[in-house]
């Protein structure tokens, strides 16, 4: 039995809102764009989240206006971000508010949840902060907090050890401030109670820490090792005809990078000679053939090890579907990937040199 639950609220509210950092999207309680802010900060850090949700929110500042966006439009927004199904999942589920709740995003977890894109956490964080409703809002820094605080030595890598942490949450949770109790678990653990050194003398609620009381609270959270990433190596071909138009390729409608741009790329197999795939697969003759740099790409399973060319291409005729010669400033205008942006980068470049 947890016995420091009132002090814990309060310590951690009254820090929230005294140090808490100033945040864009901690100037609304406007529900879409709480709800744009959490996806955005899902897989990704708030340094690199602020200029995406300021321009995201310029160009899209209604949920109508969400619903009614371009798809290639908006996932140029996206670019860089990565996760790109989250912004297909977003508009997916303002696109239900807006036909199915009158534009009103609703109020209970039972109803938000069905919405697309909206998991456990998305769900908690939406409630709890643009409505205050007394909800959980379980990522993996408020586990980590939290194993600690409460000593909770669960296996943070297993799915089933989220629902302990969610009850946990509901029952320490400040019914008179839930937004900034849930927030404030999420700032501590940005910015105190870190992975490896937490910052302990600093913390507002160390008096009311088991693992600190017991010395080691850096040996928390329990975690296991998750299984090797697989390593793919892919050629990546820059293809230029003789009007110095390129070819790209738009990536399927279902998986990885769905429906995202691409140069075009071939997986490195034992005997498969990569350029006359290519050249066969999108009706051309090659006449010429350059080196760019290498490049990884790290998805959360796996690595793309890619190796980049530049092909020089004569004769060429209709490529096959989804496929497309653009020139430059076509290119420029579609949605790619940041590999894809800064293989783009090296044939500028290389450009130049000629
Ligand atoms: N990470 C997830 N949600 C956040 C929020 N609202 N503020 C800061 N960091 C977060």
């Amino acid at each position: 039995m947890y016995r420091y639950t009132k002090q814990f609220q309060k310590a951690l509210v009254e820090w929230f809102n005294r140090e808490k950092r100033d945040l864009p999207w901690r100037h609304t309680t406007d529900p879409y764009k709480i709800w744009v802010s959490e996806v955005m900060l899902q897989q990704t850090r708030v340094d690199t989240v602020i200029p995406y949700y300021e321009n995201f929110l310029e160009k899209f500042p209604t949920a109508q206006a969400l619903a009614d966006a371009n798809e290639e439009f908006l996932l140029k927004q996206w670019e860089g971000l990565g996760y790109y199904s989250r912004v297909r999942n977003l508009q997916a589920g303002v696109r239900e508010v807006v036909e199915n709740y009158g534009g009103v995003v609703p109020k209970t977890r039972e109803e938000i949840s069905t919405l697309k894109g909206v998991g456990p956490y998305t769900a908690g964080a939406v409630l709890s902060i643009a409505y205050g409703v007394p909800e959980h809002a379980v990522d993996g820094n408020v586990m980590r907090v939290l194993s600690r605080v409460l000593m909770i030595d669960e296996d943070i890598a297993l799915p089933k050890t989220k629902k302990t942490f969610e009850r946990a949450v509901m029952e320490l949770i400040d019914y008179d401030n839930p937004s900034a109790f849930n927030q404030g678990l999420m700032e501590l653990g940005a910015m105190v109670c870190t992975p490896t050194s937490p910052s302990c003398l600093l913390c507002p609620v160390r008096d009311y820490c088991i693992a600190f009381h017991e010395g080691e609270p850096e040996k928390l959270p329990v975690k296991t090792k998750k299984v090797k990433t697989k390593k793919i190596p892919y050629d990546v071909f820059i293809v230029e005809d003789e009007q110095g138009r390129i070819l790209m390729e738009q990536r399927p409608e279902t998986g990885l990078l769905a429906n995202m741009w691409q140069f075009p790329m071939v997986e490195v197999k034992k005997d498969v000679v990569t350029d006359s795939v290519m050249a066969e697969m999108y009706h051309f003759e090659l006449a010429g053939k350059d080196h760019l740099m290498p490049l990884k790409h790290v998805f959360s399973h796996l690595v793309w090890q890619m190796d980049g060319y530049i092909l020089r291409a004569t004769d060429v005729e209709e490529p096959p579907e989804r496929a497309a010669w653009l020139t430059l400033d076509e290119v420029e205008k579609l949605p790619l990937s940041v590999s894809m942006q800064k293989f783009l980068a090296q044939y500028r470049i290389e450009r130049q040199k000629l």
